[in-house]
């Protein structure tokens, strides 16, 4: 049997506690259906960066470049780590040096009882967002002239290549083609930023020709916020940047019924691929056992599915519904239920043949 190899990445504060969750439901799942998944704990984040100093070795990098099918993480960030350094080191060390230029954000709305706006969406709603990233300004190119004195300067260079570009805008035609979705939306800020908004519209304007039975529509990323809200219905597919990729990812996770239930992908597609909760590790409520671990565990669901088991993601995505179905749920979605609880709720239901 083919083995696949995971390197699970708990990283700090509710990732430990999701991912434990997460973890649980992968090994239920490959077990009962013979996938043969193999999962290694990786200790990177907060306690080690205090305890050795190091947030990430070169070694490591290497290690999880080539030694895994795939990486799910949790969380990283900690307020005993000054400006977080470790958690850059790390989490967006993965995606620069892996190179996982596809941030895919599924939104969905499993269940009308879920959003937060007033009636709810008439039909609900698909949302899949591809969010650049490893470019823009997260490449951080830029730095403070002098520094600490009434002069200081602080330059964050916006860093758009025409080949980053083109192969995000790219993975979401295909995505939207092979899913069956009729209309990508680009969203930018061409309005105040016209050179690299002009990259952006030009590569998704020629883009758009090779895939002739696609509508699309541009937006500018402040108007694309208040129609999120507006109706999200209208929209299917978003491809962005990184940075509007983040921000948006989060107001629409909040439609969909918070970060708790927001999944996503990063991959360098027939490469390497990182599986992630949107969310980030909440130091807010992190070690009282309330974090929901849905997140987590959807986003195990992506990772079955990048790896040739949509069957197996089905069934993950099918048990969490059924968990909000039956009001199992964390204090986020209005519910009584511990991280545990919801866990082994879901992991139960995934011992089921239902088959
Ligand atoms: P956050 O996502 O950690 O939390 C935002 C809010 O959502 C908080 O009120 C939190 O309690 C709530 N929340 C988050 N996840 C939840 C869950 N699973 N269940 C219930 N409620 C949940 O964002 P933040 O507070 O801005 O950031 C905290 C730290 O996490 C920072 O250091 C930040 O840089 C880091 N972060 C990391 C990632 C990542 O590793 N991918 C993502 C986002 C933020
Ligand atoms: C996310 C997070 C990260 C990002 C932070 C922690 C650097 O907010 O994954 O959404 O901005 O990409
Ligand atoms: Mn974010």
């Amino acid at each position: 049997m083919n083995v696949s190899r995971i390197a699970s990445v708990p990283g700090d504060g509710v990732g430990r506690e999701v991912v434990a969750e997460a973890t649980r439901v992968l090994n239920r799942v490959s077990s009962r259906k013979g996938l043969g998944f193999q999962v290694t704990e990786w200790d990177l984040g907060a306690d080690r960066y205090l305890r050795e100093g190091v947030s990430i070795t070169e070694e490591e990098f290497s290690t999880l470049a080539s030694d895994y099918d795939a990486i799910l993480l949790g969380a990283l960030g900690d307020p005993r780590v000054e400006d977080n350094r470790h958690a850059r080191d790390i989490l967006l060390g993965l995606r620069f040096r892996l190179d996982l230029y596809v941030n895919h954000r599924p939104c969905h709305l499993l269940d009308r009882s879920l959003s937060p706006l007033r009636g709810g969406p008439g039909s609900g709603f698909r949302l899949d967002i591809f969010r650049e990233n490893t470019e823009g300004v997260y490449a951080n190119l830029g730095g403070r002239l002098r520094a600490g004195t009434q002069d200081e300067v602080a330059v964050q260079e916006d860093v758009n290549t025409r080949r980053g570009v083109e192969r995000i805008v790219r993975a979401a035609f295909t995505f939207a083609r092979e899913r069956g979705r009729g209309r990508v939306t680009m969203v930018d800020k061409a309005n105040a930023m016209p050179h690299v908004g002009g990259l952006w519209r030009q590569v998704f304007r020629e883009l758009g020709d090779e895939f002739p039975e696609m509508e699309t529509d541009v937006m500018y990323v402040d108007a694309m916020a208040m129609d999120l809200v507006r109706r999200p219905e209208r929209y299917q597919v978003l491809v962005t940047s990184n940075l509007f990729g983040d921000i948006l990812s989060d107001l629409a996770a909040v439609l969909t019924g918070g970060l708790g239930l927001a999944p996503s992908a990063n991959v360098h597609p027939g490469r390497h691929a990182l599986f992630e909760p949107v969310h980030g590790s909440a130091p807010d409520i992190a070690g009282t056992g309330t974090a929901n671990p849905m997140a987590a565990i959807r986003s195990v669901a992506l990772l079955f599915e990048h790896l040739g088991h949509p069957e197996a993601a089905r069934e993950v995505e099918e048990a969490v519904r059924a968990a909000i179905a039956q009001g199992v749920a964390t204090p986020d979605l209005g519910g009584g239920a511990s991280t545990r609880e919801v866990g082994a709720w879901i992991e139960e239901r995934l011992s089921e043949d239902r088959e």
